[in-house]
């Protein structure tokens, strides 16, 4: 059976929730291969409207068993809030469809305190980071003084391990961020009281994925941010830190490239990020205005205006060669509705030339000016329509552009939050 790595194909938010909600029907395990709770995936199930941080968005589906991957950075205290509320809004999260990674690692209080602290020491050089620790987890990982979710429920071996890495981080803190240091009593303590709520979760994923693959399930991997937002492959330095794109499934859950069938990236009808960085399609004035009142976009997350630009082709088929996406799932289409005329970027034009690649230089992104395809827009409310050829006429020639510039097909197209207001185009599977 095949295994799909679903990710977002633009800067994050682009519905990726909705749709790996849609797919996990046919799925039998869904897993979240990296990122945090940096991410907010929404979830639409009648008039209840869930966000998802941590828990992949199949936790929703009965039947299902949800995976949180080794590449996934845990805040365990956000982590429990969140089982909580799931499970007060009625839906099942224990240990029998909730497996975590004894590898993920875990964010601390000072992992938070140096996000923030750091972000408005940069003053106008500032990320725009979620504040929620992200960047400095993904550090300590890769610095060899990280702790993982393991660590953790080995109470003598995380005393050590704790010491080691916040004596360090109490210096940088103190020293370079100008902070008070942070007590390492009350920091093991509160920490081993997550460890007695979490433990049972606790699980060797990449035995448990392997053995399942090789018992003929099939594994959803779930993408969180987007392919711009990849530490290696997005507009770094205006990333986010991990691998956000296909590749991160391997190295965030322990299946090996072998294992993965299909890539299906998540684009917005338009585009949308949050936080700083460039972006060349940007609309700016009362037209993005008003795209965004009309998107609701508003961070998921931390409730920022997320900036709103036209659908950029150029960027779209970077991030397919980079992921190898042989899919698209478009969503948001209903937000174009009621304007004139639409725009898809084609080209970036720097110094007079256009680009033949996307550049790696934040400092030519940043100056390039997009070069347009303008089409028609559509008056019509399509939010009800099921099929592809009831669309108005110039929306199913904005989705054929969408195909032809990129040159990735499109498996479904989203009219709407909840999971009804979908039309499929073409078999996801082949
Ligand atoms: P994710 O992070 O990629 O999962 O996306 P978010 O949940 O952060 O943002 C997507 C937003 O768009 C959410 O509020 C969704 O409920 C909403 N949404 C998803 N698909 C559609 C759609 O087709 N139409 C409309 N109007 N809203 C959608
Ligand atoms: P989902 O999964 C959109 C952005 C932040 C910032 C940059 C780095 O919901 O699509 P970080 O806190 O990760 O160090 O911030 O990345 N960012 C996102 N933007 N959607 C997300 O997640 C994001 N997660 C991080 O705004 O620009
Ligand atoms: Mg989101």
């Amino acid at each position: 059976m095949p295994n799909v790595v679903v990710i977002g194909a633009q800067w994050g938010d682009e519905g990726k929730g909705r749709i790996v909600d849609l797919i996990s029907e046919q799925m039998d395990i869904i897993t979240r291969y990296q990122g945090g709770n940096n991410a907010g995936h929404t979830i639409v199930i009648g008039d209840q409207k869930i966000i998802l941080h941590h828990l992949p968005s199949g936790i929703l589906r009965e039947g299902k068993v949800s995976v949180i991957g080794n590449g996934v950075v845990i805040d365990p205290k956000v982590l429990i809030q969140e089982l909580r509320e799931l499970r007060e809004a009625g839906y099942r999260a224990d240990s029998g469809n909730l497996k975590i990674s004894d590898r993920a690692h875990l964010i601390m209080p000072y992992h938070r305190e140096i996000d923030i602290a750091r972000e408005s020491l940069r003053g106008s050089g500032k990320i725009g980071t979620t504040g929620r620790g992200i960047g400095p987890v993904y550090e300590d990982k890769a610095a060899r003084r990280g702790i993982k979710f393991s660590d953790l429920l080995d109470p003598e071996y995380f005393h050590d391990r704790l010491k080691h890495s916040l004596e360090e981080q109490n210096s940088y803190l103190t020293k370079v961020l100008g902070k008070e240091p942070l007590d390492f009593k009350q920091i093991y303590t509160e920490y081993l009281e997550y460890a007695n709520e979490l433990k049972d979760f606790c699980c060797n994923v990449s035995e448990l994925l392997n053995r399942a693959n090789s018992e003929g399930k099939n594994i959803l991997f779930e993408g969180a941010q987007g392919a711009l937002l990849d530490i290696d492959l997005g507009t770094y330095p205006y990333v986010t830190s991990s691998n956000a794109g296909s590749g991160g499934a391997c190295t965030g859950t322990g299946v090996s490239p072998t294992k993965i069938d299909l890539v299906l990236g998540i684009a917005k009808a338009y585009t949308t990020r949050v936080g700083e960085g460039p972006f060349p399609s940007e609309i700016g004035g009362e037209l993005e205005e008003r795209l965004r009142e009309a998107g609701g976009e508003y961070g998921a997350t931390t409730g920022r205006s997320r900036r709103c630009g036209w659908f950029d082709a150029v960027a779209l088929k970077y991030a397919a060669m980079t992921n190898g996406i042989s899919k698209l799932a478009i969503t948001k289409l209903d937000v174009l509705t009621g304007f004139e005329k639409l725009r898809i970027c084609v080209g970036y034009k720097h110094k007079g030339e256009v680009l033949s690649e996307f550049p790696s230089n934040n400092n030519v992104l940043k100056n390039c000016e997009p070069v347009y395809e303008e089409t028609d827009g559509w008056q019509e409310d399509i939010s009800a329509v099921t099929d592809f050829g009831e669309l108005p006429v110039q929306a199913q020639d904005y989705l054929k552009k969408i195909e032809e510039v990129t040159g990735v097909s499109i498996y479904a197209v989203s009219l709407g939050p909840s999971r009804e207001k979908i039309i499929f185009i073409s078999e996801l599977f082949q």
